[in-house]
């Protein structure tokens, strides 16, 4: 036996592998929607989950690093359990002029992870994201479909203070 099919069946997460085969399903197996298919993976859980990996390859008859290639190309696609709220902030040129270093600094150290990292509570991902449109505006943070505005270290700390004590 192959050390793919070892892995396909074991620990199998039925809730992931249930959705997962009905998107597959949605896109008649095809393995090349693969992409399409991992957005509504990623829709549906807020990540990609490793179990998804298996569902994905077994319904598509594709091989599990097939789909873990096209999951690391892709940076859209998450590999962990965001928080519950997920801040973007613009680390592009016209942001940066207006002040965007500084402000990655203090979220960081702020929220006490790096970019790319949730808090230890689960309550923040800090993500850098390069352009959200508003660069006359910036330094520009978009929280959930939310996009703020000449965000400085002060109203960056109301921010984080508001989405803590926002319920659900
Ligand atoms: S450069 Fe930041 S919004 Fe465009």
């Amino acid at each position: 036996m192959a050390a793919d099919e070892a892995y396909t069946d074991q620990g199998e997460d039925p809730e992931v592998a249930g959705t997962v085969r009905a998107l597959c399903a949605d896109f008649d197996n095809r393995p090349d929607a693969l992409i399409e298919i991992l957005h509504g993976v990623q829709a549906a859980f807020g990540f990609v989950p490793e179990a998804a990996v298996g569902a994905l390859a077994k319904s598509l008859n594709l091989s599990r690093a097939d789909v873990h290639g096209v999951i690391s190309f892709y940076h859209d696609f998450a590999r962990e359990k965001p928080g519950r709220h997920v801040l973007k902030l613009c680390r592009a040129e016209s942001c940066q002029a207006n002040g965007s270093n500084a402000l990655a600094a203090h979220a960081e150290s702020a929220l006490g992870v790096p970019f790319g990292a949730t808090t230890g509570d689960g309550e923040f991902t800090l993500k850098a994201v390069y352009c959200l449109g508003n660069c006359a505006l910036g330094p520009s943070v978009l929280v959930g479909e939310t996009l703020h505005a000449r965000v400085d270290a002060a109203k960056f700390d109301d921010l984080v203070a508001g989405l803590r004590g926002a319920k659900g």
